[in-house]
């Protein structure tokens, strides 16, 4: 398994310039967040596994495929519910969990502020959705989070991911795979992602 997945879609390319752009407002950019999500979710569920079943169409007994193991979707609180809507989309039976985590502003730090995690999370494959991955310790954090409840197979869904942040998850958790669209140069120092999107909280839920 790859460690690291940039997904170079064009479709997902076009949206995040949209994302980029400042003169984006907050529906709009709700929606291309939402997209993001389903297609960098696409992407990630391109290689579970799969059993076979069978259903009957108007005409005939056919040969199916259904994914082979329950899928947890686990928001990284505010940004990350941006792409929730996507992957509800893929996935309208999958279990929500939110991990709710800010950024002390002098330390960057991630400040835990509420866990709530799907039941059975140690049998799913779970998709913990956070679109920026800047210093990296929010997500960190929320997969020690995860694991401490028995999650074993965690995938991060980022949209703008940072060297810096890549190592850190890396560093700290090697089994994870991380998905995004792209990777910026420059982590500035009050830990934004440069030239990144801006505050992606802000963005989606202030008007
Ligand atoms: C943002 C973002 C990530 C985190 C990334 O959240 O949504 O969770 O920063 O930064 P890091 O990789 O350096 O930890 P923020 O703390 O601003 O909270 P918010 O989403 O509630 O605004
Ligand atoms: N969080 C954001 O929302 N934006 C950044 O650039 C970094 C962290």
């Amino acid at each position: 398994m790859s460690k690291l997945i940039v997904c170079d879609h064009p479709v997902l390319q076009q949206i995040l310039g949209g994302l980029r752009d400042k003169s984006t407002p907050p529906p709009r950019f709700r929606d291309l967040m939402e997209s993001a999500g389903l297609i960098i979710g696409l992407e990630v569920l391109n290689g579970i596994k799969t059993q076979p079943g069978q259903v009957t169409t108007p005409l005939k007994a056919a040969s199916v495929r259904n994914l082979g193991q329950p899928i947890a979707l686990v928001a990284i609180l505010r940004a990350g519910l941006g792409m929730m809507p996507g992957l509800q989309r893929l996935l309208p039976e999958a279990r929500v969990g939110h991990i709710g985590l800010y950024r002390n502003e002098e330390t960057l730090n991630p400040v835990r502020y509420y866990v709530r995690l799907p039941a059975a999370i140690e049998k799913s494959f779970v998709l913990l959705l956070d679109p920026m991955l800047a210093t990296g310790g929010s997500a960190a954090e929320a997969v020690r989070i995860l694991k401490t409840d028995g999650a074993k197979d965690i995938r991060l869904l980022t949209i703008l991911a940072t060297r810096t942040g890549i190592r850190r998850v890396h560093r700290e958790h090697p089994d994870v795979q991380i998905l995004t669209a792209a990777v910026d140069p420059v982590l500035n120092n009050i830990g934004y992602i440069v030239p990144g999107l801006g505050d992606a909280g802000d963005r989606l839920f202030t008007l």
